[in-house]
């Protein structure tokens, strides 16, 4: 199946996201869509999908006008989407959320029934070893094994084309790499891709063809044979380092002390267990492991959001643990959460509000305890411009900004006030190329302005350009503490836990 897009023109208000877009996808092909935070891929997306209404333009399938009312009619045209944020239902199984997907359906496909959806998650995961089971719980599945159970809903209503939108912003190297095996087997028989990311290796590894779009329109197309310097120009407009450019570390007096720290989960297994370090005012210690090895924990464990069963933390020779969470972060803590919208965001707010959630009784936005409208909106512009938050204005919600804008909103209110500590999970997962350069800079500044900094990030690249030193997590233990240089080999066999077996 063929799909044209044609002069497609979508208008949020006054705002026009998506400017007389072209784009052609052919059958058996994978077509990425690049294009800087907020240049409207996800709208063009849902335009596609039947979502939005197109204010102009046409869809073309085989060449005939689509006329899509909505997904239904879009997914019985043999369309399938996986949304940037995921749309399953925690509590069901797996084959009860294929099934869910497929009431929008009109027409035969609505007939599904438990037994059948069963029957083909069965079938898909099989086909193309996907290793999922029908009757796990979806909420009790990997981010990695949930990623896959969407792709499953999306097959199942055999879509011939799929619509990938930033698969891989949550998902671990290794499950990143599977995912980009599974596009190249259903690009190979057949169904056609449309892959939106961020990150260039993947375009390169699997592309057809790439259209990249900036501020709403197409700038133009690369060949895959493109480099990631030439695609990240095409992005962005300008010029791009891929490479973190920081001065030598000038560490000063321990400002974090972490001391036999343990976490243990609701069966009393730890996650955490017994970890000690140390980080210095003016360093950063960037975390690696595989995701699930107790990073989580460790971050929340620090900030009192977890109860500790033992351990201790102090920051600047105080004692944090047993504090209220509150009182912690007032401390001088910045917190960026691994999950923006489930720990960053308020999405019905405004991004003004959500640039002060937890200090809006402090200076200088309330004076007597009383809030000032004025300063508070004032800040909120100097915030979005000088980490280049695409919107509207101030007074939008944070739920309307494109993913990479509102994990810009979590940076920007945590980055904003002066920190002893900042504590940062996964900080440019979803950001563009030009966007992850400025949130680089900006916690080297930190750094440098003489934070302790502790960054957590399952991009081995992002750790080694940011760590003065390194600490390896395996099986809720540091494994060691090793200098950035160290190789990746090295990296990559610690974080497997090779160390150890070696001790066992
Ligand atoms: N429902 C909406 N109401 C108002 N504005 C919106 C809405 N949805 C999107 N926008 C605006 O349209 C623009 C394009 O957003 P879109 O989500 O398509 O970006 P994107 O290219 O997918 O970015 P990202 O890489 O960050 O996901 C953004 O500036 C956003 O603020
Ligand atoms: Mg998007």
């Amino acid at each position: 199946m063929r799909l044209e897009l044609r002069g497609v023109t979508k208008r949020f208000g006054d705002f026009t996201a998506n400017d007389k877009i072209d784009l052609i996808v052919e059958p058996g092909s994978v077509h990425a869509l690049l294009g800087e935070n907020g240049a409207g891929k996800s709208t063009l997306m849902n335009v596609l999908f039947g979502l939005y209404d197109a204010d102009e333009g046409e869809i073309l399938v085989d060449g005939e006008p689509a006329g899509f009312k909505g997904p239904g009619d879009a997914m019985a045209a043999g369309i399938g989407m996986v949304h940037q944020h995921f749309m399953l239902v925690h509590p069901f199984t797996v084959a009860e959320n294929v099934m869910l997907g497929h009431e929008e359906v009109r027409g035969p496909a609505k007939l599904l029934d438990l037994g059948n959806a069963r029957k083909r998650v069965k079938e898909i995961s099989d086909r193309f070893g996907f290793h999922v089971d029908p009757d796990a719980v979806v909420e009790d599945l990997s981010v990695g094994a949930q990623q896959r159970v969407e792709i499953i809903k999306a097959l199942s209503q055999r879509a011939e084309i799929l619509i990938l939108d930033e698969p891989t912003a949550v998902l671990t190297p290794q499950e990143t790499d599977e995912l980009l095996a599974i596009v190249k087997q259903l690009r190979d028989s057949g169904t056609a891709v449309v892959l939106i990311t961020h990150k260039l290796r993947e375009v390169q590894a699997v592309a057809d063809h790439i259209t990249v779009i900036r501020r709403g329109k197409v700038v133009g197309t690369a060949l895959p044979t493109a480099s990631q310097e030439e695609l990240a120009s095409l992005m962005v407009g300008r010029d791009v380092s891929m490479t973190v450019d920081k001065p030598e570390a000038k560490p000063g007096d321990v400002m974090l002390e972490v001391e036999s720290l343990t976490v243990l989960d609701e069966f009393d297994h730890p996650q955490l267990r017994n970890v000690s370090f140390n980080v210095r005012a003016g360093e950063i210690l960037a975390v690696a492991g595989v995701q699930g090895n107790g990073q989580t924990e460790l971050t929340e464990a620090i900030l009192g959001v977890v109860p500790t069963a033992a351990g201790t933390v102090k920051l600047d020779g105080e004692v944090l643990t047993g504090k209220k969470i509150k009182d912690t972060l007032m401390s001088g803590i910045g917190f960026v959460p691994e999950d923006r919208t489930e720990d960053g965001l308020v999405a019905g707010f405004s991004i003004a509000n959500n640039l002060i959630l937890d200090i809006y009784d402090q200076a200088p936005y309330s004076k007597g305890g009383v809030l000032r409208p004025s300063v508070v909106v004032s800040e909120a512009e100097k915030n979005v411009e000088q980490f280049d938050v695409r919107t509207t204005g101030v007074h939008a919600t944070a739920g309307s900004l494109s993913g990479g804008n509102q994990q810009k909103v979590v940076l920007a209110r945590e980055l904003s006030r002066p920190l002893k500590l900042l504590i940062a999970s996964q900080p440019t997962r979803g950001l563009d190329v030009g966007s992850i350069e400025f949130v680089h800079k900006r916690i080297v500044q930190e750094r440098d302005n003489g934070a302790a900094v502790i960054i957590v990030s399952s991009e081995l690249d992002e750790v080694v350009a940011l760590a003065d030193r390194i600490a390896v997590m395996y099986h809720g233990k540091i494994v060691d503490i090793v200098p950035p240089d160290t190789d990746r080999d090295t990296l990559g066999l610690m974080m497997a836990g090779a160390h150890e077996e070696d001790a066992a």
